[in-house]
């Protein structure tokens, strides 16, 4: 599976031509694609979605006694999707009915931006106050949203209180084993994952206060506290930029391992975090394919944690450019298996989204709206219906995920229900058996 990727692409390289001429006026694809074309790249993203995310099912009708069901009607409903689409959210939520069931009736996973932090959790030290994160997490369980825990600490100095900044090394230590055993014993079991140290490719503070091997210890420690939940590394620019020589995919791969070697950390379930915040430029599409491909070689969950696209108002057509780079990254995202969920740093203005946001303050959306609902509305099955042929059987593809089918006897109208699951390893046989 995963060495047919590295084939492919040599073999698409040898029937691809350059991007048309357009005249000289800027074409965003062309540079996006060079030296492919949009239909090019569009085939082979469609290909890779049909293989990763979709799964061919056959249903067979039969009645009790064996005799197959021509005829049968076959409601098929999608329940839930092995992928998950997540938004970041702050606590400006908290207050606002109509921006929560907005939330709550689009996105299955969630970040919050600032509030389960360090500096938000213990701004003054020995004054912890979980008000916030606290509210959050339960409007989340409550719609079944799924919530990475970021961050438990974070390695850029810049963002550490000024108190924990003048520690000493021996102070700064305990400080910080209290803060991993507060946050995290508090929402254990209750998270997807965490992120442990965010940014430990491009920041160092507590590597230098407390040694090499900080973040594999804290990594240990919130393990031994949290043992089922996946442990992120979370890094900008390993995707974003083919020159920011800090993180990119081989450098990533190298921490991560130190990490996993760490005596006592091997058995740590760990998920690569890619934040994905592109700028107002053409993003290289190339590079985010090989290094996704090269993620997924570790076999790991990789998940797009922090996904935007800046807008440079200077450009002509500054918001149409933003919606195509956007569409391009998602669709290049989605296209890779490994790629289990992507969480966009967006929302409704009201929430005063960083770079881009869905809607207005009235929840009507903008044209990144527009662009995420079509594509969450094309990624899934949504609810179909089909009629067995003579043969009682019918086959059907549908996006992986949680289904319930409901069988309907063309001769009495009786009818039942069935819940199953499609993706890689459930079976791909659906037997309906009919009971008269
Ligand atoms: C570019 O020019 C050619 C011929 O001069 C014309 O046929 C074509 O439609 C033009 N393409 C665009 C995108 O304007
Ligand atoms: C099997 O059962 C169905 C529905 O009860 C009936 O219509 C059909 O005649 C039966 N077939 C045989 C071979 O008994
Ligand atoms: C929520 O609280 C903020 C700040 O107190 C306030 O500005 C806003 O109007 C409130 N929103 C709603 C819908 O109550
Ligand atoms: C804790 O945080 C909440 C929400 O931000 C705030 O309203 C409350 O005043 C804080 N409590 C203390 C004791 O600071
Ligand atoms: C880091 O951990 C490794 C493995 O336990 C150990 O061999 C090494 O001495 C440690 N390094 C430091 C600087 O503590
Ligand atoms: C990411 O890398 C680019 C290219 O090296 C650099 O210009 C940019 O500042 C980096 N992003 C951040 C947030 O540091
Ligand atoms: C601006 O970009 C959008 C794509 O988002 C495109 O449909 C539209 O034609 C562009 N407008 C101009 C004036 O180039
Ligand atoms: C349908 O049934 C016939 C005869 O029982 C069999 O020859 C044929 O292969 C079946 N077709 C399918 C698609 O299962
Ligand atoms: C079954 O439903 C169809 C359409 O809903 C209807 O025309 C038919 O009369 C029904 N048959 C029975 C046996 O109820």
């Amino acid at each position: 599976m995963k060495t047919f990727v590295i084939f492919l692409l040599p073999c698409i390289l040898l029937i691809l031509a350059r991007a048309q001429d357009n005249n000289g006026s800027f074409d965003p694809y062309a540079t996006l694609f060079s030296p492919y074309t949009k239909q090019q790249w569009r085939s082979y993203q469609e290909k890779k979605i049909n293989e990763g995310r979709k799964t061919e099912l056959t249903f067979k009708v039969t009645y009790a006694n064996g005799t197959q069901v021509e005829g049968a009607k076959l409601y098929i409903k999608q329940l839930s999707s092995d992928f998950h689409w997540g938004c970041g959210m702050t606590h400006r939520i908290l207050n606002n009915t109509a921006y929560k069931k907005w939330f709550a009736s689009k996105f299955t996973a969630a970040d919050f931006h600032n509030e389960l932090k360090w500096y938000w959790t213990e701004r003054i030290q020995g004054q912890e106050n979980y008000t916030d994160p606290d509210a959050m997490m339960k409007f989340a369980d409550e719609h079944g949203i799924i919530v990475r825990g970021h961050t438990v600490l974070w390695d850029d100095v810049k963002y550490n209180q000024k108190w924990v900044k003048k520690l000493s090394p021996e102070k700064l230590l305990e400080a910080a084993n209290k803060r991993v055993d507060s946050v995290v014993k508090r929402y254990k079991g209750r998270l997807i994952g965490w992120d442990v140290m965010n940014e430990n490719l491009h920041h160092n503070f507590f590597e230098k206060r407390l040694g090499k091997n900080a973040s594999s210890l804290f990594f240990n420690r919130v393990h031994k506290i949290d043992p089922d939940a996946i442990l992120f590394m979370n890094e900008f620019n390993t995707t974003e930029h083919v020159n920011d020589e800090l993180a990119p995919p081989e450098k990533y791969l190298r921490r991560m391992k130190k990490i996993q070697s760490f005596p006592g950390n091997s058995e740590i379930k760990m998920g690569i975090g890619l934040e994905s915040h592109y700028g107002a430029e053409p993003i290289d599409l190339n590079y985010v394919r090989n290094s996704l491909d090269s993620l997924s070689q570790t076999g790991l969950p990789i998940w797009l944690t922090e996904l935007d696209v800046k807008m440079d108002p200077k450009l002509q057509n500054s918001s149409g450019l933003q919606v195509i780079y956007l569409e391009e990254i998602l669709r290049e995202s989605f296209s890779h298996e490994a790629v289990k969920a992507m969480i966009i740093w967006t929302g409704a203005s009201i929430d005063g989204c960083d770079v881009m946001c869905m809607t207005d303050e009235n929840l009507v959306n903008t044209p990144i709206g527009d662009l995420i609902d079509a594509l969450m509305e094309e990624w899934r099955t949504g609810e179909i219906e089909v009629v067995a042929d003579f043969n009682g059987s019918c086959e059907v593809s549908v996006f992986n995920g949680g289904y319930e089918v409901t069988v309907v006897d063309p001769v009495t109208n009786g009818s039942s229900c069935v819940s199953f699951k499609a993706d890689k390893v459930s079976s791909k046989k659906v037997d309906l058996k009919i009971m008269s």
